[in-house]
């Protein structure tokens, strides 16, 4: 169901790879709800990926950029006030990637010249990607940004690695500058805090899939998928929400107010060697339950 949420808006969206990335699923979205979008990647992954497919479905323009370029980022916003004929009123930041991560270096083993990495294409990324936008008065009051975080910003996952660094300045980032928007130009800027997601950037940590299993035992309402991320992050695009700004908010199924589920434990109690008799037959009452 349609309801168009986002008629006669303008914006850009960042990271769109293929159908699974979540900036896929909001550029669908978005394009279903009226909006119009510059779609932007790094060179490489536009001669790799599918953005082209997007781009005509949605007849969308595409513009490369590396995020971490300055230059890039200028030449980027101001393309896309040139082809909207001015300001835009959102834009969507959907970037990361770790080389630790990737290359499965240990946090108390990290190779500093990837965390560099990390963090300027994760996190500083974001903030050019502001500032250039404010310099330029490239946004429209009430405009939105919006980039897309991970609960590991907050609480420590194994193996996620330098990426929570990342995270943790990104939703800091969306509060400081926030602040400084909203004030002059009643820009709203936040993050949302995504559950484990199955896409390119989601697969490079390992043991994503015991982690979305984990995560979906432990949240009520299960993992949310990219397509309902994409959702999610339309209703920030809109006016419905335009007293929103300077948040992080978790869209993950309520995982992130979960101590321990049912599910879950349940799965942990298997996982011991018990034999004792009044515990086996504790766990063989459970297991008639899951
Ligand atoms: N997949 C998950 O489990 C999950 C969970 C929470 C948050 N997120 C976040 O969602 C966002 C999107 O990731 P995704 O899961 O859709 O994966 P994805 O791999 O589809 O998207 C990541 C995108 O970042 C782009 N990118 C990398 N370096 C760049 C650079 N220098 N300049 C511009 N673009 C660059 C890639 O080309 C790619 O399009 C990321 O911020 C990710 O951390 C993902």
């Amino acid at each position: 169901m349609t309801y168009n949420l986002l008629k006669g808006k303008t914006g850009i969206i960042f990271g769109a790879l293929n159908p699974l990335s979540i900036a896929w699923n909001v550029a669908e979205k978005a394009h279903e709800e009226g909006a119009r979008f510059v779609l932007t990647n790094t060179p490489v992954a536009l001669r790799f990926g599918e953005t082209h497919l997007l781009a005509e479905k949605t007849g969308s323009p595409v513009i490369p950029a590396d995020a971490t370029s300055l230059k890039d980022m200028e030449h980027l916003v101001k393309s896309t006030m040139d082809h909207f004929g001015g300001q835009f009123d959102f834009a969507l930041h959907s970037i990361g990637m770790s080389l630790n991560v990737r290359k499965d270096r240990p946090y108390d083993d990290l190779d500093y010249d990837y965390y560099q990495k990390t963090i300027d294409i994760s996190a500083l990324s974001f903030h050019k990607l502001i500032q250039t936008c404010k310099q330029m008065d490239a946004v429209k009051e009430w405009g939105s940004i919006v980039a897309l975080s991970y609960i590991a910003a907050q609480r420590t996952l194994f193996r996620y690695n330098d990426m929570a660094d990342a995270k943790a300045a990104l939703e800091s980032i969306a509060r400081s500058f926030g602040y400084i928007y909203g004030r002059e130009k009643k820009v709203r800027i936040n993050t949302i805090s995504q559950s484990p997601t199955m896409t390119t950037a989601g697969s490079g940590v390992k043991g994503i899939n015991d982690l979305f299993d984990f995560t979906e035992r432990m949240s009520p309402l299960g993992n949310a998928s990219a397509d309902e991320c994409a959702h999610y992050v339309i209703t920030l695009f809109s006016d419905l929400t335009r007293k929103v700004t300077m948040q992080n908010l978790f869209h993950d199924g309520g995982f992130s107010s979960m101590g321990m589920s049912e599910r879950a434990m349940h799965m942990y109690s298997r996982s011991l060697n018990i034999d004792d008799d009044c515990c086996q037959n504790m766990k063989d009452e459970r297991d008639k339950n899951f």
